[in-house]
């Protein structure tokens, strides 16, 4: 009996002792029947795993997977040395430690604040303590030099979002029928965003408070709908290697497999036959971004959406970024590419009213093309003591203030509002774009990625170190995105950043002078690339990228998390 020798010695007695009477040998066939049942269905599962891997990967692309994973393995057995372990730790956390001082604020004028006073302190002692707090030294977003992060911040807007706030403080849309203002405000973003996207008949959305959380619900939408009318227990989907990692995050939240496709040179889109060959059983959802937040590059959506309708599975388009910019592209008068619910493929996105909708901090709207996509995220518990219980999205209690706020700000900007403010913004991009693509100066250095339409520029350098570059522009107050795989940097425009553009140009061009110079000098000196002293940037990410284990970053991020919590 082949194999038997793999059972359990216990299991091995019993079987072998009921060998010896005529019924025990008919249990003993039996029981063989089924273990050689199970094995065979053991062997079909694993070979069709195989032949998935290989189909969707390749045969290249699975061994170059398979050596990848066992360098990692290795990297990682070499991080565990004795020798090397305490030294990597020592300088994890040396790095912690600098970045602690950096961030939380130590020194004898400085007071912390970490029980409840006694006594509560008067009106006047927390106004002061909240202006100290928001003058505390900070990178310039007033004055433009954050990319990304604070999209609007105009003055007038920023009083009316407020006074919003202040009338609907205490509401919780969770309680309709005591705020009933919130929840007609709350369906009337949906429904206006709806507007923007070419919704069908039928389309409908939630509002949530993130692009993540959109992007999250969509996941766990298609991964219940799989899983209710497929059966799919073992769920999938294929990213494209750009796509927000939010969806990274929802794979683990939600135990869902994630592939990623390469987003290749000189395009950057998505690989639409990489992601044709990695669709099986087990697919749950296909992703475009419009446009993804490395590069500001808007994937072939109608492409996906020709794959998507064909095999009959959802593609969410993630348009947390684009926002309010990509459906207003043509009406501003900029190219446009088709990416909205207009292709029948397209059966979520994700727009956060946070980003270029200039509503405050902490509204999203994830959209559907029917109910029968939507119902799958909503949550219901029909039997709690507490209640029957439903709720649309992650949260129970949820702000009030904030809808209003998002209202009050959809509504005061309108449509001409937006466009105009696509003008100056992707009028803004273009700017930065022919800048490095035209000025001598930069376009001897630098180079674009892709073709970017939206908001977001991304450049990279083939004979300078970029990192270099985005530390040079630290230095002069600018906080540029630092990008990984390849190594790059991007700005996204926002309006602050729109009044300062021709400045930023110029510090670039003399930032990459700079960088340009000294490597020239180190070149001619003789020293090698270690003899250069690194800014933050370029010290991280110089290292990070050759690492084939990354799990020093992971400490390094894990530090960095801890110290968002020091008081
Ligand atoms: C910002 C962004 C998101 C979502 O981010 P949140 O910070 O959770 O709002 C998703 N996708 C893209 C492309 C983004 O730029
Ligand atoms: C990477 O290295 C760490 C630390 O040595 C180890 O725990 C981890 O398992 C490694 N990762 C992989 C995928 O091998
Ligand atoms: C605004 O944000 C809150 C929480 O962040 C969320 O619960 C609500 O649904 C959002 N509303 C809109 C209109 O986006």
């Amino acid at each position: 009996m082949p194999g038997s020798s793999r059972l359990p010695v216990s299991l091995r007695d019993t079987f072998n002792a009921r060998k010896s009477s005529p019924k025990g040998q008919l249990i003993a066939l039996n029981l063989d029947v089924l273990r050689n049942i199970i094995f065979i269905l053991f062997l079909l599962r694993w070979t069709r795993r195989l032949y998935y891997q290989l189909k969707g990967r390749g045969i290249i692309g699975s061994v170059a997977d398979v050596y990848i994973s066992i360098r990692r393995t290795l990297y990682g057995v070499f991080l565990r040395l004795p020798g090397v372990r305490t030294k990597v730790q020592t300088q994890v956390t040396e790095s912690i430690m600098k970045l602690e001082m950096k961030l939380v604020p130590s020194g004898p004028g400085i007071t912390r604040t970490t029980r409840l006073p006694a006594e509560g302190w008067s009106q006047e002692q927390v106004m002061k303590a909240l202006n100290d707090l928001e003058g505390m030294e900070h990178t310039r977003w007033e004055d433009g030099r954050v990319s990304g992060a604070v999209y609007h911040g105009g003055d007038e807007l920023l009083k009316l979002q407020t006074e919003a706030f202040g009338k609907f403080t205490v509401s919780n849309p969770i309680h309709p029928d005591v705020f009933p203002g919130v929840r007609k405000m709350e369906a009337e973003v949906v429904a206006m965003v709806l507007s923007l996207f070419g919704a069908p008949d039928g389309a409908c959305g939630v509002s949530t408070s993130g692009g993540t959380e959109s992007i999250l619900m969509a996941c766990l939408s298609a991964r219940q709908k799989a899983y209710h009318e497929r059966g799919v227990t073992e769920p999938e989907m294929i990213l494209p290697e750009t796509a927000h990692t939010a969806f990274r995050k929802a794979g683990e939240y939600f135990k869902i497999k994630v592939h990623l496709v390469a987003c290749k040179a000189p395009h950057y889109k998505v690989h639409l036959p990489s992601v044709s060959r990695l669709i099986n059983p087990n697919t749950i959802l296909l992703v475009g971004s419009a446009p993804n937040f490395p590069h500001g590059i808007i994937d072939d959506i109608s492409g996906l959406s020709k794959i998507a309708h064909k095999r009959k599975l959802p593609l969410h388009v993630d348009c947390c970024l684009g926002s309010f910019l990509v459906p207003l592209l043509a009406k501003a008068g900029f190219d446009a590419e088709p990416f909205d619910f207009r292709l029948k493929g397209v059966t979520s996105i994700s727009c956060d009213t946070h980003k270029y909708g200039f509503a405050p901090k902490g509204n999203s709207t994830v959209l559907y093309r029917s109910d029968e996509y939507r119902k799958y995220q909503y949550f219901i518990s029909p039997d709690w003591s507490g209640g029957v219980y439903a709720s649309p999205s992650i949260a129970g209690s949820r702000p009030g203030a904030l809808i209003a706020g998002c209202w009050a700000s959809l509504v005061k900007q309108g449509e001409s509002g937006y466009i105009d403010a696509c003008h100056k913004i992707v009028g803004g991009m273009k700017k930065i774009e022919s800048a490095i693509r035209e000025k001598p100066e930069l376009s001897a250095d630098l180079k674009i990625i892709g073709k970017p339409l939206v908001s977001v520029v991304a450049f990279l350098s083939n004979t300078l170190d970029i990192y270099d570059i985005a530390d040079g522009m630290s230095d002069k107050g600018w906080h540029l995105n630092a990008l990984q795989s390849p190594p790059a940097i991007h700005i996204a425009v926002t309006l602050p950043v729109v009044q300062v553009v021709d400045k930023l140009i110029e510090d670039l061009v003399e930032v990459t002078e700079g960088v340009r110079e000294r490597e020239r000098k180190r070149i001619s000196e003789g020293k090698g690339a270690k003899g250069a002293v690194k800014g933050d940037t370029a010290a991280l990410y110089g290292v990070a990228g050759s690492l084939p284990n990354k799990s020093v970053v992971v400490d390094l991020a894990k530090g960095f998390l801890d110290t968002l919590y020091k008081a």
